[in-house]
């Protein structure tokens, strides 16, 4: 019986078949694969961040020793405040706990291979997302952080797409929406990680400039520091629909967005050499 399918359609690629041509699977996979790399690079460095939180905040809280905390956090609560002080404990014990889950959540072999180790990972995560978010609105809005108004109300900016973000992933994991579900996970992803990304931004922007530039770093005040507190969580946002939109879009869309994400691959590898030397491993 001769065959229903005909003999191109099994041996040119789909791409091919859809008009698009092998340049687009080209594409295709140079955006999945400086996609990858980027992800994989942000991981590393936030794993640093995670490491830098438990080795100077665990082990001096282990030792009994949170005076230390005052030499990095110039308005760490003091003792005689057990509240602010104990919602400060946890946000760094919470912060550890998320960094170290986002690396988790995102590796796809383990949501492939272990759906149930995906779904309780999820769900700490997401109780981690927002006792962060909470308990820094509380420490930003009640006890008072470094910086002035605009930066405070950035980081509430960043705080609230958390809890946004939180909810919508949450309802579509819920409802088995999985691509809904992956989309608004990973700007859960990337809104959790503008406290790192204001650092590692920080940095990247001191060094490329030889010095503090566009802020005061004794006041902690500045347009830099104003936009920053902003683009932390609105400029990976905009990153990401950029990078879905080429992901379903032409060839040119795909090899503009790979090369964007190469060179912010390089950026990022530049800010997170700088904060690993200027903040984090001083304090170890
Ligand atoms: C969700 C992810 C978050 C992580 C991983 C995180 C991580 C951290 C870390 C590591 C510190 C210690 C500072 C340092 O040594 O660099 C810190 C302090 C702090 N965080 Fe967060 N944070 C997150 C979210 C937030 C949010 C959303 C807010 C505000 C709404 C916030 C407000 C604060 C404040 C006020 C401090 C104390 C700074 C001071 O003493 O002045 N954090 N956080």
């Amino acid at each position: 019986m001769p065959s229903i399918v005909p003999a191109h359609a099994v041996t040119t690629p789909a791409s091919m078949r859809a008009g698009r041509g092998v340049g687009h699977d080209k594409a295709s996979r140079f955006l999945r694969t400086t996609g990858a790399v980027w992800l994989g690079v942000a991981l590393f460095g936030q794993l640093l961040l995670a490491a830098y939180v438990v080795g100077f905040y665990g082990r001096t809280a282990l030792a009994g020793r949170f005076e230390e905390w005052g030499k990095v956090l110039p308005k760490a609560p003091s003792a005689d405040e057990p509240f602010l002080a104990g919602v400060l404990v946890l946000h760094l014990a919470f912060a550890a706990v998320i960094l170290v889950g986002g690396a988790l959540q995102l590796l796809p072999p383990l949501r492939r291979h272990w759906p149930g180790f995906h779904r309780v990972v999820g769900r700490i995560y997401l109780a981690a997302a927002v006792i962060l978010s909470v308990g820094g609105l509380v420490l930003v809005w009640v006890r008072g952080t470094v910086g002035d108004l605009s930066q405070h109300l950035g980081i509430t900016v960043n705080a609230l797409l958390i809890l946004g973000c939180a909810a919508m992933a949450w309802r579509h994991a819920r409802a088995r929406r999985i691509d809904a579900h992956r989309r608004w996970a990973l700007r859960l992803f990337l809104v959790v990680s503008g406290v790192w990304f204001f650092r590692v931004g920080l940095m990247a922007w001191i060094v490329a400039n030889g010095g503090p530039a566009g802020f005061d770093p004794r006041t902690f005040t500045g347009p830099t520091l104003t936009t920053l507190s902003f683009a932390q969580s609105l400029l990976p946002l905009l990153v990401l629909e950029g990078f879905l939109r080429a992901q379903a879009g032409g060839t040119a869309a795909k090899v503009a967005m790979g090369a964007f994400l190469l060179a912010a691959t390089g950026a990022t590898l530049l800010g997170i050499g700088a904060a690993t030397m200027i903040m984090w491993w001083p304090r170890l």
